[in-house]
Parts: structure tokens; sequence; C-alpha cells
């Protein structure tokens, strides 16, 4: 059987998450063993299934040393009319093969593009360099 978070949030709610604390981190420690660490999306997911603030996971897996995050490689792209990111992230995607590029429809700061986010940081004016830069 395929582990997946829904069922493991369910089992961990019958144990009291999110209220029990201990079933919370139970639920990250099984997150982590079968993710090869916690993705950085997972935080918001278990957040938002069972309502309390994605906040809260992240103070809780910092604060636990045996707990890590993974790091984010998705690089977002804008796709919008004055962008066009499709360039860069065929770039991006043979240059860096370990990459997620993820295309927006419109990053909505037109004039400043191409625009992209890596890393929860957004980057105006980019290209090939600034993606070279941001990989190392
Ligand atoms: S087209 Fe890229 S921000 Fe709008």
């Amino acid at each position: 059987m395929e582990w997946n978070l829904k069922e493991a949030m369910e089992y961990y709610a019958s144990q009291g998450a999110p209220g029990e604390q201990g079933a919370l981190v139970a639920l990250l420690r099984e997150v982590q063993r079968e993710c090869g660490g916690i993705p950085a999306e997972i935080p918001g997911q278990i957040a938002a299934g069972y309502g309390i603030k994605e906040g809260l996971i992240l103070a809780l897996i910092k604060r636990i040393p045996s707990l890590n995050l993974k790091e984010s490689r998705v690089l977002e792209l804008c796709a919008g009319p004055n962008c066009r990111g499709g360039e860069l992230g065929t770039y991006a995607e043979t240059r860096y093969p370990g990459v997620t590029v993820q295309y927006v429809p419109c990053m909505r700061l037109c004039g400043k593009g191409p625009n992209l986010r890596w890393k929860g940081q957004l980057y105006h004016g980019a290209d090939k360099t600034l993606i070279d830069r941001l990989m190392k």
C-alpha cells in the first residue's frame, strides 16, 4: 500500500492531532520518514487539512532539531504576455534536472518582468544569468 498524507492525517487526528502536540509531531516524523525530509509544501497542506495556521507547524519543525524541512526546488516562472518565461523554463529544466519548473499565468508585476520566484523570493528582470546564480 502506498503512503499518503490524507490517510496519515486521519490516523493522527484519531490520536488527537492537531490539539495533541505529540500526535502532530508523530505525523511530521512519519512524513519525514516517508518523504526523506518534510517537503516544503507539506506544512501548508497539514495546516489546511487541520484548520490551523501553517506558522504553528513551521515553528514546531524549527523547535525540534530532528525534524527538517526539505529544501524546495520549485522554480516558478511567469508565463504572462510580458514575461514569457517559457524560454527560461526550458533552459532551467535542461540545465538543472533536479529543478521543477512551474508556470504562473501572471505575477501581476508586468512592468518589472521577466519575473520568477525561487525559495519564496521574487526576482525581476530574470534571465539565464540569474537562473545560473540562483541554482548554485
Ligand atoms: S506578465 Fe509577468 S508579471 Fe504579468
